[in-house]
């Protein structure tokens, strides 16, 4: 009799599971030389954005840590293995699952919840696009995994890992997924160790997440919505649950602090500058997810306190008030009765003003400069890195542009986030395509201990000659400042990967595809028509040949001393005879 209910109860979960988005048809990157295949005219949905989208979403399959099969459609990256299982268990709690940040093996929290908002807002804008190119499953897998293990990673209101792994036995540890160095410790802030920022970009990650899985209308074009397929209101309910919770301990714990002020050991990873432009996006974002002026309140009011008016940054994990205006102009929009019951006169019109003069400044060429091959380039912001920052003003253009205040905004907006999106593609001085596996083009060699192959971290550039697998849809840190590209699997400035780096990709080519956009870029490249540039690079991870060491210089030295020993010496015995000469009181003609 008991068994009656527990069979009813099994049959109801096995038809929930088999209701959640199941791929259809299923999706395995093509190979690279399909990266010039031109599409036919017109081709609805494009073949090669939806291979994009497809690429940058199964980059996070390749990313996956734990048990790989876990998630709603098992694991499809053939070459990976479950790996870092007991994750947690310092804490005697599952930490499992989740990803590894970038080329390396920790998870990080802070970055993570950048990541996460920016593929939920994609989620929920582009929504025909995935399920036009079939990837509302895969996209529907990507979010779960991540939120999963946040939801983990958040066992009680104050307690949030930030990190796991990262001791130094981690950071010299290079090679595959067997042998990861145990154990790994996890790192939490919580009530006596706050960590303000990681709080609120967490909550806004699950806020904006809630949303998106809501079903609920967000309008900001006529065909700006989350994929239908995506909703369902238990799982809402949970990421908002997370989200209201770590937004009020963000809010009411004090005193506020960065985690990387109070979590000291694990700063040299992501440090964070502040908790101001947090703690205003997840206040917006959880307006926004549950329509309460009150939130909203708050947002406004951080927004002020924190003085974000005006602000001329980039976008990115550290730094969201770009993304605050956009998405303070998309509430006035899709919400405007928000902000009319909070007693605010902020309207569509005020936001666009701010937001406008954020995005003109960055066409403008008032913030950042385009090197000479076109690229967005912040000095500072992107001298590590240099397509993430390019990447994710672009993508806040597209994003904004059906918003703007007249058509030459939007076409403007528009047409800046194309030349990136094309330089990003192939129309750059390297002919690169900087997409690992989309184009005969694509860098071959991505810092990634997953990929690469090799456990020798004394030669991870040629060790071995071939990296192993390929990591598709996978985008490289890209090219110096002037626009020079070494495909160096060592050269982590230039080609290590990353979550964060990412996370504006699906949103991108969603966007294409529900724009009908023809093919990208790299189509027109013949294969392998890519520029090797001469010298070496100089950077961060391979300093210039003149900036040598000590004992470098040393050693210049004496070589010089032996050098010039040598030459004196042998002029001495070429003229030894005028040597003896001159020795024995004889002075030649013309000397005094
Ligand atoms: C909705 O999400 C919940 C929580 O993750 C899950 O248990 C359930 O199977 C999902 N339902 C559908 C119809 O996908
Ligand atoms: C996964 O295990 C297989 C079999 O041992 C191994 O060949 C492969 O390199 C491993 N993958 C990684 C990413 O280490
Ligand atoms: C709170 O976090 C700090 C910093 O990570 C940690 O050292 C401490 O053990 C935590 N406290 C509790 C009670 O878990
Ligand atoms: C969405 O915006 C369009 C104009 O872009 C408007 O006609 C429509 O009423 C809006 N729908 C909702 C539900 O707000
Ligand atoms: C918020 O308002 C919108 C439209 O005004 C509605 O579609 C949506 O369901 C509301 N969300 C909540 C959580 O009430
Ligand atoms: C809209 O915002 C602008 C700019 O902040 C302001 O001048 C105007 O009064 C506002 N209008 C309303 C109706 O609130
Ligand atoms: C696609 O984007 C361009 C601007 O880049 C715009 O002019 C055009 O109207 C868009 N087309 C569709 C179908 O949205």
């Amino acid at each position: 009799m008991l068994l009656l209910p527990a069979l009813i109860a099994a049959l109801l979960a096995a038809a929930h599971a088999a209701a959640q988005a199941a791929p259809s048809p299923t999706y395995t990157p093509p190979d690279a030389s399909q990266g010039t295949v031109a599409s036919p005219a017109g081709a609805s949905p494009n073949p090669q954005w939806s291979n994009l989208l497809g690429n940058t979403l199964w980059f996070y399959d390749a990313q996956r840590s734990g048990r790989l099969g876990a998630g709603a459609y098992g694991n499809r990256v053939g070459w990976r293995n479950d790996s870092a299982l007991q994750d947690g268990a310092d804490w005697n709690l599952d930490l499992s699952g989740g990803w590894y940040d970038a080329g390396d093996y920790i998870k990080a929290t802070f970055p993570l919840g950048y990541t996460m908002f920016s593929l939920a807002w994609g989620a929920l804008s582009y929504g025909p696009g995935y399920d036009a190119a079939h990837q509302t499953a895969y996209l529907d897998g990507t979010l779960r995994w991540g939120y999963d293990w946040l939801m983990r990673a958040h066992p009680s209101d104050d307690v949030l890992f930030v990190q796991v792994g990262g001791n130094d036995a981690d950071l010299a540890y290079w090679g595959g997924d067997q042998n990861i160095p145990t154990p790994r410790q996890g790192f939490p802030v919580n009530a006596s160790h706050p960590g303000t920022d990681a709080w609120a970009s967490t909550a806004a990650a699950f806020a904006l997440g809630s949303l998106a899985y809501s079903g609920a209308q967000w309008n900001t074009s006529a065909s700006a919505h989350a994929p239908a397929s995506l909703t369902n209101g238990t799982y809402a309910a949970l990421l908002l649950q997370h989200a209201e919770s770590l937004y009020k301990t963000a809010k009411s714990t004090t005193p506020q602090a960065t985690y990387s002020q109070s979590v000291p050991q694990i700063k040299a990873a992501y440090s964070s500058s502040g908790f101001g432009d947090d703690l205003t996006i997840a206040a917006l974002a959880l307006a926004a997810a549950t329509n309460s002026s009150s939130y909203y309140q708050d947002a406004y009011n951080y927004y002020q306190q924190y003085a974000l008016s005006g602000k001329r940054l980039v976008w990115n994990w550290d730094s969201r008030s770009p993304a605050a205006f956009v998405l303070f102009a998309e509430v006035a929009n899709a919400r405007p009765g928000i902000a009319q019951a909070a007693g605010l006169a902020t309207n569509l019109t005020g936001w666009q003003q701010e937001t406008e003069a954020y995005l003109d400044s960055i066409v403008n060429g008032k913030q950042g400069y385009l090197t000479k091959g076109g690229l967005l380039f912040y000095p500072g912001d992107s001298d590590e890195a240099s397509l993430n920052p390019a990447v994710a003003a672009a993508t806040l253009m597209l994003r904004y542009a059906p918003l703007a205040s007249s058509g030459d905004k939007t076409a403007a907006y528009n047409s800046f986030a194309k030349d990136q999106i094309d330089y990003l593609l192939g129309n750059n001085p390297m002919s690169r395509v900087y997409i690992v596996g989309q184009h005969p083009n694509s860098p071959q060699n991505p810092h990634s201990a997953l990929a690469a192959g090799g456990s020798n971290i004394n030669n991870i550039r040629s060790d071995p000659e071939t990296e192993a697998y390929v990591l598709y849809g996978a985008m490289p840190g890209g090219p110096l400042k002037n626009d020079k590209f070494w495909d160096y699997r060592d050269d982590w400035v230039q080609t290590e990967i990353a979550l964060d780096y990412n996370s504006n990709l699906p949103s991108i080519a969603a966007y294409q595809i529900v724009n009908g956009s023809a093919d990208p870029f790299y189509v027109s490249l013949a294969a392998n028509s890519y520029t090797t540039p001469g010298g070496q690079p100089c950077d961060a991870a391979l300093p210039c040949r003149s900036g040598l060491s000590a004992g470098a210089k040393a050693g210049v030295a004496i070589g010089v001393i032996l050098a010039v020993i040598l030459i004196v010496g042998a002029l001495l015995f070429w003229q030894r005879d005028r040597v003896r000469r001159w020795r024995s009181g004889y002075r030649f003609p013309g000397t005094k």
